[in-house]
C-alpha cells in the first residue's frame, strides 16, 4: 500500500472514503465532524441526540455526500474514550478504515485524525480550552498517532494471496481486491509527520514481509527459501551476508543444530543479514529468531490434529528478516546484525532419538530427553556463535519455543526472560509501544535443577513444571555474559486473535517489537 500525508482538510479534494473518529468523551464536535455536520444539514448532531452516535468502541456509521469535488462517502468510526486512547487505538483506527473500505470494494482510503493544532504547539496538558482529541494527540504525541495509523492502514491491507489460483476467485467473488492506497489527514498539523509515516510504513512493509513467510507452507518456505529471501534483502538494503549450510555447520562444530537437521532431507542454513548503520569500532546489537520451517515433533512425534501450524514454528526468524527489512528501509545509524537458524524438525533414520547425547557448539553435551524440543537445539548453537563471531553490545531472541508460554500468557503477551534487567526493560518498553506486549518471568537459580542430567552437562528438557523457564535456563547457558533478553512467541505470533489490522493466520509478531527496540538504542 502506497501512504501519504497530508497537513490538510480532509473536505478539499476528492476520496472514495474518508474515515473520520469519533471519541465518547467528546461533548461538541470536534474539527473534521463540524464540517461533516454541516454538509449533512445537522444529522450527526441528531444522530448524537438520539443516541445512535456515542463513539463506542465498534460503532461504524457511513454517510454518503453531494459530489462537489470532496470525498463521495464518509465513515464516522467510534474509538471510545479520548482520555483511554493510546498508539493501539490509532493503529486499529487505520485498520478499521481498510475495513471498512473493503466492504465497500474500494482500493483507497483516507483517515483524517483531528487534535493536531493545539497540541502540536504546546506541550500537553492543563490548558483549559484542550479538548479531548487534543489531549489525547499530546499525551500519545503526534508523531506516534501519525505511525500508528500508517502502521493499522498498511498492516490491514496485508493478506497471503499468492497460492490462489483465478478458479478460488471465480468460486470466492466475495472477495474484495486488497487496498493499495492509503491517506492520512493531520489538519494544522507541524513539520516532521511525514516521517512519522515513513517509519510505520516500513514496520508494516517489515511486518508483512515476516507474514508472508509465515504464511508459506513448509513446502514452500524450507530453510533454503529463507535463505534466499535473506540474499534478496541483502541485495535491496546493502546488507552484508553470510549463509551457513551443512558443511560450514560442521566446521562450527554446531552439533546441536546439525542434529536436528539430520533427521529431515532439506538442507538447514544459518542465515546472518549485517546492516552497518553505525561506527566500525561500534559492535552491533543481535537479532536472533528461531527458523523452524516444519516441526513435526521428530520420533517424539506431535499429534495430528494441528499439526499443520507447526509451519508457523519459524515464525521468530520470520520477525528478525521483517525487522531488518524495516530497518534497513529506515536506515537505522546502528550496527544490527539479524540470525536465524533454519532448519525443519522430522523423522528419518539419522533422526535424533530420545536419550541421545549431543554435543553443541559451545562443547557442553545435551541429552535429548525430548525429540519435540528441538528450538533450544538449534538456537543454542545459534547464540554462541552470534556471541563469538559478532560480540554484540545486547542479544535479543525470538521463538515460538514451548507450549508452556500459551498456557502462561495465553495470546496477548509473550513471555521475556534474559539475564540482564536494563535491557529486559528496554524490550518490554519497545512492546508497549509497539503495541506487541511481553511480560517477564523469572530466570531464578532453583529452576536450573530441572535441567541436570546423569549422563550429560544438560537434559533439553525440564519436565512440565515452569516449561517456558527451564527453555529459558537452557538457552542462557550459551549466551555467555553477553546481555540477553528471550521472547517465548509461541502464543503470539499466529493464531485466530484477529485485530482490525491483522487477519487471522500470520501475525508477524514481533516485527514491530524488535524494530523499536533497536530504534530506540539510536538516541
Ligand atoms: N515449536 C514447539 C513449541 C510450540 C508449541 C509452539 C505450541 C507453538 C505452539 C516446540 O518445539 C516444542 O515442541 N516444545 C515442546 C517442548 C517440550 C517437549 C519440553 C512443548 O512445548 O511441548
Ligand atoms: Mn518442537
Ligand atoms: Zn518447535
Amino acid at each position: 500500500m502506497d501512504l501519504e500525508f497530508r497537513a490538510s482538510d480532509p473536505f478539499v479534494g476528492p476520496a472514495d472514503l474518508l474515515a473520520l473518529p469519533l471519541y465518547s468523551d467528546s461533548d461538541d464536535l470536534p474539527q473534521p465532524l463540524r464540517e461533516l455536520d454541516a454538509r449533512l444539514e445537522g444529522a450527526l448532531a441528531r444522530a448524537r441526540r438520539t443516541g445512535d452516535l456515542r463513539g463506542r468502541e465498534e460503532e461504524a456509521s457511513l454517510f454518503y455526500l453531494s459530489g462537489d469535488g470532496g470525498p463521495s462517502r464518509v465513515v464516522v468510526l467510534g474509538c471510545g474514550s479520548a482520555a483511554d486512547a493510546d498508539g493501539e487505538t490509532f493503529r486499529k483506527l487505520g485498520g478499521r478504515a481498510v475495513r471498512e473500505a473493503e466492504k465497500l470494494f474500494l482500493t483507497e482510503v483516507a483517515v483524517c485524525v483531528p487534535g493536531f493544532a493545539a497540541s502540536s504547539t504546546t506541550g500537553g496538558g492543563g490548558g483549559q480550552d484542550v479538548s479531548p482529541e487534543e489531549e489525547a494527540v499530546s499525551r500519545v504525541g503526534p508523531d506516534r498517532v501519525v505511525q500508528a495509523v500508517a502502521e493499522g492502514l498498511a498492516l490491514a491491507a496485508w493478506d497471503f494471496r499468492e497460492l490462489l489460483t483465478e478458479s478460488a476467485d471465480q468460486a470466492n467473488e466475495e472477495r474484495p481486491p486488497l487496498l493499495t492506497e492509503g491517506r492520512i489527514h493531520a489538519v494544522s498539523a507541524t513539520e516532521g509527520l511525514e516521517e512519522a509515516v515513513r517509519v510505520g510504513e516500513a514496520l508494516a512493509a517489515g511486518q508483512n514481509l515476516a507474514r508472508d513467510l509465515q504464511a508459506r507452507p513448509g513446502n514452500v518456505a524450507t530453510p533454503t527459501h529463507l535463505a534466499d529471501v535473506a540474499v534478496g534483502l541483502a541485495k535491496e538494503h546493502g546488507f552484508g551476508s553470510r549463509i551457513l549450510g551443512p558443511r560450514e555447520m560442521e566446521e562450527e562444530q554446531m552439533g546441536a543444530l546439525l542434529s536436528v537437521a539430520r533427521g529431515s532431507d532439506e538442507e538447514p542454513r544459518l542465515i546472518v543479514l549485517e546492516h552497518k548503520g553505525g561506527a566500525d569500532d561500534v559492535p552491533p546489537v543481535a537479532l536472533v529468531g528461531k527458523g523452524l520451517t516444519f516441526d513435526s515433533g521428530g520420533i517424539s512425534l506431535k499429534p495430528a490434529k494441528g499439526m499443520e501450524s507447526m509451519k508457523y514454528d519459524m515464525s521468530g526468524g520470520a520477525a528478525v528478516l521483517g525487522a531488518m527489512k524495516a530497518i534497513g528501509l529506515l536506515g537505522l545509524p546502528v550496527n544490527v546484525v539479524g540470525v536465524v537458524p533454519a532448519s525443519e524438525n522430522l523423522i528419518n533414520g539419522s533422526a535424533n532419538k530420545p536419550g541421545d547425547v549431543i554435543r553443541t557448539r559451545e562443547g557442553k553435551t545435551v541429552e535429548i530427553i525430548n525429540t519435540d524440543a528441538e528450538g533450544r537445539l538449534i538456537l543454542a548453537d545459534a547464540l554462541s556463535y552470534t556471541r563469538d563471531r559478532y560480540g554484540p553490545s545486547a542479544m535479543v531472541d525470538c521463538a515460538t519455543l514451548t507450549g508452556a508460554c500459551v498456557v502462561a500468557l495465553g495470546h496477548h503477551a509473550a513471555a521475556l526472560l534474559g539475564t540482564d534487567d536494563g535491557l529486559q526493560d528496554e524490550v518490554r518498553t519497545a512492546g508497549e509501544l509497539a503495541g506487541e506486549r511481553c511480560w517477564p518471568l523469572p530466570l531464578w537459580k532453583p529452576y536450573r535443577k530441572q535441567l541436570k542430567s546423569q549422563v550429560a552437562d544438560l537434559k533439553n528438557v525440564g519436565g512440565r513444571p515452569a516449561g517456558s523457564i527451564t527453555a529459558g535456563w537452557f538457552l542462557s547457558e550459551f549466551v555467555g555474559d553477553t546481555p540477553w533478553a528471550h521472547l517465548d512467541i509461541a502464543g503470539t505470533a499466529y493464531g485466530d486473535t484477529e485485530l482490525p489490522y491483522r487477519r487471522n493466520g500470520a501475525f508477524g509478531f514481533p516485527t514491530r517489537l524488535l524494530v523499536e527496540w533497536v530504534r530506540g538504542r539510536v538516541v
